[in-house]
């Protein structure tokens, strides 16, 4: 039997990895990176750092692979990400079906948290259901973005026995939020807070966070909306890519 390992490894900071990871990290034969193009070459360069700065005793191989994209445009969202998780899947099967030997372990390095807006898990589901390629698997959590978010801005997700909702940029935008006086949006692609009605609504905000280019901004959004927007796209520009996530935090 194939053993995978599906190892969270924090957002951004090598020192966000857990010992629970470490040590998972230490049983992983062959690592799995996708490759999603030039500007996330941070990124696999970080998996490559979290592997030589932890694997101690133990003999590993990396094997990357190009990451299917995303159809943008028009389209219905959804069905593009449901068509991408298809071709996802087809190229996880043929990872495992041709570089992992019965017996060994495969890794998948999961930025941040894998529960939290991120695919492994139900690909690894459908091809367990397709019955294509036999394998069983485990899930080592890791510190999100959402979690991150708020110990650099120090405050606490919630308010006193209240909700916290966590969506992303493109249903805040279409006023598909929900009751939660205190929102985690993330992937923001559009400026969404923008579209926010009641300008006294407070924005903590942060962009590469735990990364030596991390930038924080906090405020109520009719003080500091322009500023995260300006800030937003000359760091977008300067770095060729961005991810930032934010708390609102209704009046
Ligand atoms: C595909 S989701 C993956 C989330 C990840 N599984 C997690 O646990 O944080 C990517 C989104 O997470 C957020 N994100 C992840 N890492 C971040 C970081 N270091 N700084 C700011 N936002 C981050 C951004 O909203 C980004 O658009």
């Amino acid at each position: 039997m194939k053993h995978l390992l599906v190892i969270g490894i924090g957002a951004g900071n090598p020192d966000y990895i857990t010992m629970q990871a470490v040590k998972a990290l230490n049983r992983v034969d062959v690592f799995f990176l996708m490759d999603k193009g030039k500007s996330k070459q941070a990124l696999i360069d970080l998996r490559r750092e979290i592997c030589e700065r932890y694997i101690t005793d133990h003999t590993y191989r990396f094997v990357e692979a190009v990451s299917p994209e995303r159809e943008r445009g028009e389209g219905d969202y959804t069905a593009s990400v449901d068509a991408l998780n298809r071709a996802r899947q087809q190229t996880f099967e043929r990872l495992i079906n041709e570089q992992l030997y019965d017996g060994q372990c495969g890794g998948f390095l999961v930025w941040g948290d894998p529960a939290l807006y991120d695919s492994t898990l139900r690909i690894l589901q459908a091809i367990q259901a397709a019955g294509r390629c036999e394998f069983d698997y485990e899930v080592i959590p890791g510190i999100s973005s959402v979690q991150a978010l708020a110990a650099q801005h120090k405050i606490p997700l919630n308010t006193i026995g209240r909700s916290v909702e966590i969506t992303t940029g493109r249903r805040l935008a279409a006023g598909q939020s929900g009751e939660a006086d205190s929102i985690v949006v993330m992937l923001d692609a559009e400026d969404s807070y923008q579209q926010v009605a009641d300008r006294d609504t407070e924005i903590y905000w942060g962009a590469y966070l735990g990364t030596p280019d991390e930038i924080l901004i906090s405020g109520r959004l009719a003080d500091v909306a322009e500023e995260i927007e300006h800030v937003r796209k000359a760091a977008r520009a300067e770095h060729g890519w961005i991810m930032d996530i934010y708390l609102l935090r209704k009046p």
